[in-house]
């Protein structure tokens, strides 16, 4: 096998988002460490994706293809990750033993668990803690058959194969451990990761540097600029702009963020209810820190209200706090700040590159 004629850093991450489509590629500068060759994306209407189905196929294709171009990525060959209710993720303990032992464990586990049927989906699981022999971590993943045919088709009308399906939580959780690895180390207690997203947030607990619970709610940052569209009567663009003018500095008007609070203070509810019923059951592991990412971090009353509501610190996950750029990226600032916000997953994916 000549080794050299094999172009390891072709696969790039694919990230679908609600609010855009968004592109990282990766290249290994040294053994496990990075460096960031290429990141775009190209924004989608609210309605190319409706409740995590894809609606407006045409567009994402469309969008696919420019920020590709944006990028400057000749790869054909993507990583894309899956969100939504034809995807399931559990953590378990498997016992101790060999491979198949676990992976009956795990398909056992995957009867009772998976809610449309172990028969119709693909299931991948991922040992957490390699070392420890006994009652190992594992994660369980599943994507409905039907879900990943989807994405496939939709990757082959833009010219596109993909190379590696993973699932959105698992890649957050890939950057997260890769930058983080020595935080994980270190510290022991109950951590919190969540990506404040468009449509969706996802919430990790970690224990023991361990993901434990993996949790998506269906609720973000379209549901607040909804809220404003319903309160002043704008339409959604409009309703989006006015959402983010607190960027600017600018003051929004009292209703538009009495409308914006209504639904941070609903997001953080559920976020606590999550939570709570994590650490109920495990009295002991008290959560006192908080990593977030996703755009509608910034919405106010999300970090405030998490500061309150969870009484936990809270910090800002740096997607790049370990990947470097390359040297011609030509990225400019402006795409880095939206990267640290709303890049994490297509980095996250970017990384399957070199598993
Ligand atoms: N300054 C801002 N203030 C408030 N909200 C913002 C700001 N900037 C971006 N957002 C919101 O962040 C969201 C986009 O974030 P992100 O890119 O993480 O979502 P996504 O990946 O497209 O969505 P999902 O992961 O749910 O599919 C949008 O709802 C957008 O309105
Ligand atoms: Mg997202």
């Amino acid at each position: 096998m000549f080794s050299g004629l094999i172009n390891k850093s072709s696969i790039f991450g694919l990230d679908i988002g609600q609010s855009a489509v968004k592109i990282a590629s990766l290249k290994e500068s040294k053994k496990n460490q990075f460096v960031l060759k290429s990141f775009s994306f190209a924004p989608l209407t609210e309605s190319a994706i409706l409740e995590e189905e894809i609606n407006d196929r045409a567009q994402i294709v469309e969008q696919i293809r420019s920020s590709l171009a944006e990028g400057n990525i000749k790869s054909k060959e993507a990583c894309i990750g899956l969100s939504g209710s034809g995807c399931v993720v559990k953590t378990m303990k498997s016992p101790e033993g060999p491979i198949d032992d676990i992976e009956d464990h795990v398909n056992w586990e995957a009867e009772q668990f998976i809610p449309f049927g172990i028969d119709s989906a693909e299931i991948s699981l991922h040992i957490m803690d390699k070392t420890n022999d006994i009652n190992r971590d594992v994660i369980m993943a599943a994507a409905k058959n039907q879900e990943i045919t989807q994405y496939m088709e939709l990757l082959n009308s833009a010219g596109l194969k993909a190379k590696v399906i993973d699932l959105q939580v698992l890649s957050l959780i890939n950057i997260f451990e890769y930058n983080y690895s020595d935080y994980l180390h270190e510290y022991k207690e109950g951590t919190l990761l969540i990506d404040f997203g468009a449509q969706s947030t996802k919430i990790i607990v970690y224990r023991n540097g361990m993901p434990l619970l993996v949790k998506t709610l269906l609720i973000g940052g379209v549901n607040a600029t909804e809220e404003i569209q319903k309160e002043v009567g704008l339409d959604f663009n409009q309703a989006e702009d006015l959402k983010k003018i607190g960027v600017t500095g600018t003051k929004y008007p009292d209703e538009v963020l009495a409308a914006i609070k209504k639904i941070s203070d609903k997001i953080v509810r559920m976020v606590g209810d999550a939570v709570n019923f994590y650490t109920n059951s495990n009295s002991e592991d008290r959560i006192r820190h908080c990593f977030i990412t996703g755009g509608s971090l910034r919405q106010p009353g999300i970090v405030e209200g998490l500061i309150e509501v969870l009484d936990i610190s809270v910090e800002t996950l740096d997607p790049l706090r370990k990947i470097g750029l390359a040297n011609k990226s030509n990225i400019s600032e402006g795409l880095i700040e939206y990267l640290t916000y709303s890049g994490a997953v297509c980095l996250g994916l970017a990384l399957r590159n070199f598993d």
